[in-house]
Order: C-alpha cells, then structure tokens, then sequence
C-alpha cells in the first residue's frame, strides 16, 4: 500500500467509546464490560437494549417502564403505512430505509436536539423497526398489518406481526438471540456511517438512514442471505468439499468467513451454530447444519491466515428453519442493530468532532482547459 494511506481505514482508531469492547485477536466482544457469552445465555434483547441507551442494567422497574416505551410506540403512523404501500414492490432493505426517513416527519421530538429527546427517539426506533419490514411484509402479500399485542416480546411481537400467528416459543428465543447477538459491534461499516452523518450535527433519522443503507451492502449485511443460498445449492453434506474446492480455486470468497476485526472465530458464532443445531434437530432440517459444520471443516486450513467463521455463517439457516424469507435477512439484522447505531450516535454527538479524512490525489495536474469546440 501506498506510503500514508489507510485504505479502508482499515486498523485506525477513530475515537473512544463506552458501547463495545472488541479483542479480534482473542475473540472477545463485550457489551458496556459484559461477556456477549453471559449476555447470551443470561439476558434478553430488551436488556440489552437498556444498557446500550441507557449505560447500566435495568432493574425491574426501569425493564417494565422500558417494556411499555417500546410498547407504547411500537404502531406506525397511518402516513408510514401509506409510504410503505407506495414502495411496496421494492426490496424489504429499501423499504426500510424510505420508511425509516418518513418516520421523521411524524416524530415529536423532531426538532429537539437534546440527549433526552435523542434517546426518545433512540427508543421510538427501536420499537418501530421491527413494525415496518412485518407490515411491509404483509402488504406485498396482499394482507393488511398486524397490530402489535402489548404483552408479547420485542421479537415475539416481531415475529407475531410478520406471520399473523401467534409465534413457538423456539422461535421467540432464536430471534431474541439473534437480535441480541446483533445489537451493537464498534466501529462497523454502518455505525461508522451514522457516526459521519451524526459528526455534521445532522439529526438523528438521518444518521439511522444513512446506517440502513450501508448495512445493505454483501460484504457487511448481506452475508447470511449469500449463505443460506450457498447452503441450499450445495444441497447435501457429501458435495459440500467438492463446492468449496471449485470456489477456491476460482478465487472466489466464501460467504460468512473472514472479518475486518476478527482473527480469530467471531464469539457470536458460537450462539448461533448451536441454534442451527437444535433448530435443524426440531425442525427437521438437520442437513443445512451438517453442510454448514463441514464447510467449516473444509475452511480450516484458512484459519491459520485468520480467516474463521463469523456470525453470519450459522445465522441464515436460522432464518430459514423459522421460515423467513431471504430477502428478509439483513432487514433482520437492522432490527438488531437499531440499539447500537443509536448508542455510537448518542457517543459521537457527546463528544463530537466532524469526521472528515483526506484523499491523495493522483490524477493529472495543470491540465491546459480546452474550449468546447476544439476538443
Ligand atoms: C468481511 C470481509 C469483507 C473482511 O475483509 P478484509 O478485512 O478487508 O480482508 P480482505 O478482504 O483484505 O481479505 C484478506 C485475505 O483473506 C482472504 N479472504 C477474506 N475473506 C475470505 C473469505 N470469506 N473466503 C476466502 N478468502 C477470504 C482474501 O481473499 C484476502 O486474501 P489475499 O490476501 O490472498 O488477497 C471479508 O472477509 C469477506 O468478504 N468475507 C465474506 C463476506 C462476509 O461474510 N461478510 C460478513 C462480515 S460480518
């Protein structure tokens, strides 16, 4: 690499923050100081939620009083409803993100700048995310939206919205997994974004829109989708060597391997391949699980250059044994990650600086400018 770059800002540190500790080398990732394993098998997405926004553990009281903020504004105004109608044929991600930018224009903390309105909205968000990709989802199917029931889950209710049914408690508990696993990683590509956006003093839809678009990318959102796919073509455990040989040697990459940070296995794959277990077991799918474990073994000689699975490599067969639709994948992941864009947000405006690297130039200099006419 040139001499003075960082292409991809790859290895800068770009501040301080509270919200996540990340060690690549040993594999640790820890929420505001806890274990992302105690977390996993310990807490609950709404718990989560509370710690990144609000910096501690709830108590009792302050899990019921956020349980009932989220609750109480988990509905889209009727307008949003009306937008996502308008846009329906789009990709859920683009749908998402057209919903998410029209949610400003009904908020009523739109104008007030303030950490307490910020947090509002942080909630607010968080609780309508999950509303948006289930009502799009049931209006491209040609169904109305489901109301949310005030005593279910976030992601009971998430679920519930998606498929007019009441959810199995599997399923409940996979998706609150997932979305926990989810909820907040550093410096990513899509929280750094937010952050540019926030680091203007633009406002706070603006930067969650702006996390939406970059989260759609393949190479950070759309690895669980790429995944599941490669899961399904490969069809069968005994021709999952042959797959993965023909791919290598066509320089290709294989989808859910390999990490900016990590150089060693992503510890929130742990959680999900033991999902993708249980899950195929119950729900009869037990082959995506057998594929997927020797994928692993036949990419093991790439762990020694640092490349081992991440989160997404398990997580699109558990999208698929809960029957979700690919498409929905990485809208998914932005429902997990909602808490975590808003907390590095809610740190960048705290403690802001504006973002603003600088590029080399390499083109020509003191070209001779050439009328029009004579070129
Ligand atoms: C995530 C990712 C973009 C990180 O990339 P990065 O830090 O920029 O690393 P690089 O792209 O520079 O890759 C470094 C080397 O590892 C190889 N590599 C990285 N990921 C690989 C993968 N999934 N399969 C095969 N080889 C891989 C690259 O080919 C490169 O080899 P080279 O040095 O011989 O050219 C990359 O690993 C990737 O594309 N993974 C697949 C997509 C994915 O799962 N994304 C979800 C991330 S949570």
């Amino acid at each position: 690499m040139e001499a003075g770059l960082a292409r991809g800002l790859k290895d800068v540190v770009l501040d301080t923050t509270q919200s996540s500790f990340i060690d690549g080398e040993a594999g640790i990732l820890l929420y505001r100081g806890y274990s992302i394993h105690d977390l996993a098998q310990h807490s609950t997405f709404e718990e989560v939620c509370y710690l990144l926004l609000h910096g501690a553990l709830p108590k009792e009281p302050e899990l019921q009083a956020f349980h009932e903020r989220l609750t109480g504004n988990r509905e889209l105004p009727p307008q949003v409803i009306d937008v996502i109608r308008l846009v329906k044929d789009a990709h859920p991600m683009d749908v998402l993100r057209t919903a998410a930018s029209a949610l400003s224009a009904f908020d009523p903390d739109v104008e007030d700048h303030s950490r307490e309105a910020n947090i509002r909205k942080s909630e607010r968000l968080t609780a309508q995310l999950p509303t948006i990709v289930a009502a799009h989802h049931r209006i491209r199917q040609g169904h109305d939206p489901v109301k949310p029931r005030a005593e279910l889950s976030h992601a009971a209710n998430f679920l519930y919205m998606l498929e007019a049914k009441e959810p199995s408690p599997e399923a409940v508990e996979a998706m609150d997994l997932d979305f926990l696993l989810h909820a907040e990683h550093g410096a990513n590509a899509s929280a750094f974004a937010a952050r540019v956006t926030a680091s203007t003093l633009s406002d706070l839809h603006s930067s969650i829109v702006t996390a939406i678009g970059t989260l759609k990318g393949p190479l950070h959102g759309g690895a669980a989708e790429a995944v599941q796919k490669m899961t399904e073509e490969i069809g069968d455990p005994s021709r999952a060597d042959d797959y993965i040989t023909r791919k290598l040697a066509n320089h290709e990459r294989i989808m859910g391997f390999g990490h900016r940070v990590y150089r060693a296995e992503d510890p929130r794959a742990r959680h999900m391949r033991e999902k993708s277990r249980v899950l195929g077991e119950k729900l009869g799918h037990k082959e995506w699980y057998q594929i997927l474990t020797q994928v692993e073994k036949d990419m093991a000689p790439y762990q020694s250059r640092g490349i081992f699975v991440n989160v997404d490599f398990y997580a699109g067969s558990v999208y698929a044994l809960l029957g979700l639709p690919e498409d929905l994948f990485v809208p998914i992941f932005a429902i997990g990650r909602i808490p975590g864009w808003c907390t590095e947000i809610l740190e960048q405006y705290e403690n802001n600086m504006l973002i603003r690297p600088l590029l080399k130039y390499v083109g020509p200099m003191n070209l001779p400018f050439v009328p029009i006419d004579q070129r």
